[in-house]
């Protein structure tokens, strides 16, 4: 479907059209999924990003576990895919739920054994204004691709004293918003949908406009967070 034919709001990551994420929740895919940034009129060209489907996939590895050591429940793990991080904060004794829109990877979490919601974080969620550490990690910062947007949602999720723990991306000057589908190495290829790719630098000054305070900028095996609480 092109851009001029979309309802924004009904666009999410990886669905419609050939359902790459589907596919790869299925393991009908051979080989790994990407992100493709489209120009305004056509899906056909743009640089891409490799996604570690893999990784998503299996269990929590030693630096997801470091961001839950001083995490307080409840955790909300919003865009959670196949559930590693609820599970992984599950052993440590957390009550932890993921919220995920794909029917398809929550059927996956929840086999898995991880407690999970299907639906997107901008509608009402379970326990709203009561979350006390939400999650979004792996690039979920893009999801909706209005960074604002979003860290101003998790501010209505989260209990007054909560703290949101967010991956930012490696390059700390990088601020792109952008159209997006999703492809496998098949060429199957999702609908378009708005994405965002934030690092620290300009992360920090929109959550601090939207009413956090940074607690921590921090680097792990390369990847680059941020700990934001409410102001
Ligand atoms: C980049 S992947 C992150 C993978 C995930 N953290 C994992 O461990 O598998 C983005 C995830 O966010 C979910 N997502 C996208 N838009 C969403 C929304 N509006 N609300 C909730 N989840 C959403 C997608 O379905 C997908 O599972």
């Amino acid at each position: 479907m092109s851009l001029l034919q979309q309802n924004p709001a009904d666009a999410t990551f990886g669905r419609g059209a050939d359902e790459p994420y589907a596919r790869a929740i299925r393991h009908e895919a051979c080989g790994g999924l990407a992100l493709r940034e489209v120009g305004q009129v056509s899906a056909a060209a743009g640089p891409t990003l490799d996604l570690d489907f893999g990784k998503w996939a299996d269990d929590a590895d030693e630096v997801d576990r470091s961001l839950l050591r001083h995490a307080r429940g409840p955790l909300l793990d919003i865009g959670c895919g196949p559930g590693r991080m609820v599970r992984a904060a599950g052993r440590l004794g957390l009550v932890a739920l993921g919220l995920d829109v794909s029917p398809e990877v929550v059927e996956l979490a929840r086999r898995g054994g991880a407690a999970v919601a299907l639906g997107t974080v901008f509608d009402r969620v379970p326990a709203e204004g009561l979350w006390g550490t939400a999650l979004l990690v792996d690039g979920n910062v893009g999801i909706g691709g209005d960074v604002v947007a979003l860290l101003a949602r998790c501010r209505e999720i989260l209990a007054s004293s909560g703290v949101l723990v967010v991956e930012a991306h490696r390059d700390d000057d990088r601020d792109h918003s952008y159209s997006a589908t999703l492809v496998d190495a098949d060429g199957a290829q999702s609908d378009v949908f708005p994405w965002a790719e934030v690092g620290v630098t300009r992360l920090t000054e929109l959550a601090r406009a939207c009413g956090y305070t940074v607690e921590r900028v921090f680097t792990a095996s390369g990847r680059r967070f941020c700990r934001l609480a409410v102001a």
